[in-house]
């Protein structure tokens, strides 16, 4: 191991018990050799600002932002990222030379497990959005750089969907929105971005929105298959949770903090399990 001292990261959250992030960059700095420290901070609901200006205080080098205070990060950012401007919300803060720098890894995350740990381009592809809410922004600029033929945001609420799309009008991929009940036509893949999942629930999506060719990825991830990964299933469609997002997206952070990016293929396996 090299001398020098020891960089120190933490996930900020409320509540962040149960983050798996500290397990997931232990495994990365042990993998390329680098040694940080990463730990949790809890932060009071109304004590976000002050949790990272006590971070910088103590000489950290950066952090990773979780529910609910991704809003509020991209706001005490003293520089935005463009993927995190776009998305109206960081998850990675990078601590440097008095700068508080914002990005979102989010989105990212999930094309790289879609791209490399499914095999599955976008390019040229047909995507099925459901939801329009913090999680569904953050993926519509780094699904619309892999240039799919067209991105449909489906959501509960229609109006709240067509104020997503009006933000991503692209010159090469066809952005539409519509609620759940105007779904028409099969799609290549289909991401649920709701939060129904959370709750047990299954986002009105029709049967016919799957063929045996669609991967379908809930952005949440459990013990079991969401309900929405199992009715995907039901229709014959592959399936996919959000742990691999969740693993793709550490990756990402770390890439950004110390400028290799960890092999993350055995390890989502390892941690898997
Ligand atoms: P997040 O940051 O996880 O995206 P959010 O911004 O609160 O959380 O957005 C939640 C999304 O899940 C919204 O698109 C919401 O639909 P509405 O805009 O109509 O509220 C969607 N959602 C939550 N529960 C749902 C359910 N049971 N069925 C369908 N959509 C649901």
């Amino acid at each position: 191991m090299s001398a020098g001292t020891t960089d120190r990261y933490c996930v900020i959250g409320n509540p962040v018990a149960h983050s798996k992030s500290p397990q997931i960059h232990a495994a990365f700095a042990a993998r390329t050799g680098q040694r940080i420290e990463y730990g949790r901070r809890m932060a009071p609901l109304d004590g976000f600002a002050d949790v990272v200006r006590d971070l910088v205080a103590k000489g950290y080098k950066g952090a990773n932002v979780t529910v609910p205070f991704k809003l509020e990060a991209a706001a005490l950012a003293t520089r935005l990222e463009e993927r995190a401007r776009a998305a109206g919300a960081v998850n990675t803060l990078s601590f440097i030379d008095g700068e508080i720098v914002g990005d979102n890894t989010d989105g990212p995350g999930l094309v790289a497990d879609i791209v490399r740990n499914a095999g599955v381009a976008l390019a040229g592809k047909r995507i099925l959005l459901l939801g329009a809410g913090g999680a569904a922004r953050g993926v519509m600029l780094p699904f619309l750089q892999q240039g799919p033929q067209a991105i449909l945001v489906a959501n509960r609420t229609r109006a709240t969907a067509d104020a997503l799309v009006a933000d991503f009008q692209d010159q090469v991929t066809e952005v539409t929105s519509c609620g759940f009940e105007d779904i028409r036509g099969a799609f290549d893949i289909v991401v649920n971005a709701t939060s129904a999942s959370l709750a047990q629930a299954l986002p009105p999506v029709p049967a016919s929105a799957f063929t045996q060719d669609t991967l379908a990825l809930d952005m949440m991830y459990g013990d079991q298959p969401t309900p929405f990964m199992q009715f995907a299933a039901k229709q014959g469609a592959r399936t996919r949770d959000g742990f691999g997002m969740l693993v793709e997206q550490a990756a990402e952070a770390f890439a950004i903090w110390r400028g290799v990016r960890p092999d993350t293929h055995d390890l989502l396996t390892t941690l898997r399990s």
